[in-house]
């Protein structure tokens, strides 16, 4: 069984992006072998309020439980809680060019005309790379803005081995399946996105149905009354694949199903759906909600349960690179 490690980072609200494309997957197709971190280290390479982070780990962590990620089964926790991911990481920055880090395109893109970005914010993918070879991970299920760090994590497990000796496994990204992106409702070129400055095309999770009902009736459309896919239909594309990837009906017979019919039937239909899709784990949140303690337990077992593999990792690092033991 190969070993995957997926990571999310506690900012912004969780959407029905994050949901279709990332979480609620992640729980259908957990196996012993899952590592799921909610990476709060990451979180501070850019300034946050204090408090905000503890609050969104905890939200967040929330939603991975209601989305039917079991602890028993797969190991869920929060990267703070285990240590040896910042020691990792020191080491790796030991073993990474700083050519490779200016030409990551997620640190040129973030600092890019920004005054006082953090150091944290330019090693981040060392971090990431810790966080991925500490588990001696074999996939990496990620989006296409992280293949980069992947390559570059490949890189520097290599340089490490040939350095210190065979450490670490060498991963390899997967990319999720087709159907796993959701766009704007009210932008339709652009992913639907946590930090979207109005919220107004994101179908929040900690929403009421009522209010992701709304959004849907309101999601632009296109020129045109005919419920059909295709590139000059941004907005009704969206619709159909929002629709598809709920229900798991294919394009066409969605299509044959709208035949006649207009685009506020197809909004309707969208937006119970949606809800159907979502309304289990809303409801199992809001039995989670009431029991905080209880999901700190779960994170407790599942940084345990991490811990024990990053710490024989770490022995043999530390052994490999030469420290005095
Ligand atoms: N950088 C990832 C993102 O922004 C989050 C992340 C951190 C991650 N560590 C990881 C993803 C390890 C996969 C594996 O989406």
């Amino acid at each position: 069984m190969p070993r995957v490690f997926s990571g999310i980072q506690p900012t912004g609200d969780p959407h029905l992006g994050n949901w279709i494309g990332a979480i609620s997957r992640w729980a259908d197709e957990q196996q012993p072998d899952h590592v799921f971190c909610i990476v709060d280290l990451h979180a501070i390479t850019i300034p946050k309020p204090p408090g905000e982070v503890r609050e969104k780990t905890l939200d967040l962590a929330m939603w991975l439980f209601a989305a039917g990620l079991d602890p028993e089964v797969s190991t869920v926790f929060v990267q703070s809680h285990v240590r040896q991911h910042t020691e990792l990481a020191w080491i790796l920055a030991c073993t990474t060019q700083m050519g490779e880090l200016n030409r990551m395109t997620q640190f040129k893109e973030k600092s890019d005309g920004k005054d006082g970005v953090s150091a944290g914010l330019y090693t981040y993918p060392t971090l990431m790379a810790a966080d991925i070879l500490l588990y001696q991970t074999d996939e990496v299920p990620v989006g296409d803005d992280q293949t980069q760090h992947i390559e570059l994590t490949r890189d520097v497990a290599q340089r490490f081995n040939a350095r210190h000796g065979e450490t670490f496994v060498i991963p390899k990204a997967t990319i999720p399946r087709a159907g796993a992106r959701v766009m704007d409702l009210q932008r339709p070129e652009d992913k639907m996105s946590k930090s979207a400055e109005s919220q107004s095309g994101a179908i929040l999770l900690a929403e009421t149905e009522k209010q992701t009902a709304k959004k849907i009736m309101r999601a632009v459309t296109d020129s045109g009354s005919e419920v059909v896919a295709g590139p000059d239909k941004p907005g009704v594309t969206n619709l159909l694949d929002l629709l598809s990837a709920v229900t798991g009906r294919d394009i066409p017979t969605l299509e044959a199903d709208f035949e006649g019919k207009m685009y506020g039937d197809l909004k309707k239909t969208v937006a119970e759906a949606v809800n159907d899709f979502v309304r289990p784990a809303r409801e199992r949140y809001a039995e989670l909600e009431k029991d905080p303690a209880e999901v700190r337990r779960m994170l407790a077992a599942g940084a345990t349960k991490a811990g024990e593999v990053a710490e024989q990792t770490m022995a043999d690092v530390r052994e490999a690179v030469g420290f005095l033991q």
